[in-house]
């Protein structure tokens, strides 16, 4: 039998995920966030973890490289990839929000958007039927309206304070996020009964069964 491998996001998402797998009867090591080892084997568990940054998560699976992969909902929107989005963890719980400072100028013929999600940007203001001047960062987006690189930003959410601290302000939400279990198409067929195990096992913890 194969191995079944996990692609888990690294980051804020990775300590919840352990938790959860370990909960569930899935033994990972307790040291594995503290290790600089991006691949870990647990034979007894026919499994394989492969750290990796968030928005390669979606990546790995789409090609099959891993079979599972665990990842937060705000980067499955962003990369729209070709994947089984089959659990809601229900841990790493937050909203996308368009933010910016208090005194918001309506009269804004286009609103610049500073983002680390641009292609979810460009479609939800497609839908809105605004134009849009997309600027892509990569951390700190709220820097953005108060350096006046952006009026506005599109972010994650979770409790605010960022946005508190910085003296911004939420204009609108737009949806709520939370990790997601996502898998390869082709394994869910080939590997039925393992995955599904893994997914009974994970949803058994979730509904506090
Ligand atoms: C995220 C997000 C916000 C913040 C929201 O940033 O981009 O800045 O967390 O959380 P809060 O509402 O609880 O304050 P992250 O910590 O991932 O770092 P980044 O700025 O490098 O993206």
């Amino acid at each position: 039998m194969d191995n079944i491998c996990i692609a888990m996001a690294k980051g804020r998402l990775a300590k919840q995920a352990v938790k959860l797998f370990r909960e569930a009867g899935i033994d990972l090591p307790e040291d594995m966030l503290d290790s600089r080892k991006l691949i870990f084997s647990l034979p007894e568990e026919n499994l394989e973890i492969i750290l990796v940054k968030p928005a390669d998560v979606p990546i790995y699976v789409e090609y099959g490289t891993a079979d599972v992969g665990i990842v937060g909902k705000d980067t499955l929107l962003e990369e729209n990839r070709d994947l089984y989005e089959v659990l809601d963890l229900k841990f790493g719980k937050c909203r996308f929000a368009l933010a910016g400072l208090p005194d918001r100028k309506e009269s804004l013929l286009q609103r610049k958007v500073a983002t680390k999600y641009p292609d979810f940007t460009r479609r939800l203001f497609k839908k809105k039927g605004e134009p849009v001047e997309i600027i892509k960062l990569n951390g700190s987006i709220e820097l953005a309206p108060l350096t006046g690189l952006a009026d506005t930003i599109l972010d994650i959410v979770q409790t605010g304070r960022t946005l508190d601290e910085n003296g911004l302000v939420v204009y609108e939400n737009i949806r709520k996020l939370s990790a997601r279990l996502v898998v390869n198409k082709v394994s869910m067929k080939i590997n039925q009964s393992e995955i599904t195990k893994i997914i009974d096992a994970l949803e058994k913890v979730i509904e506090g069964g």
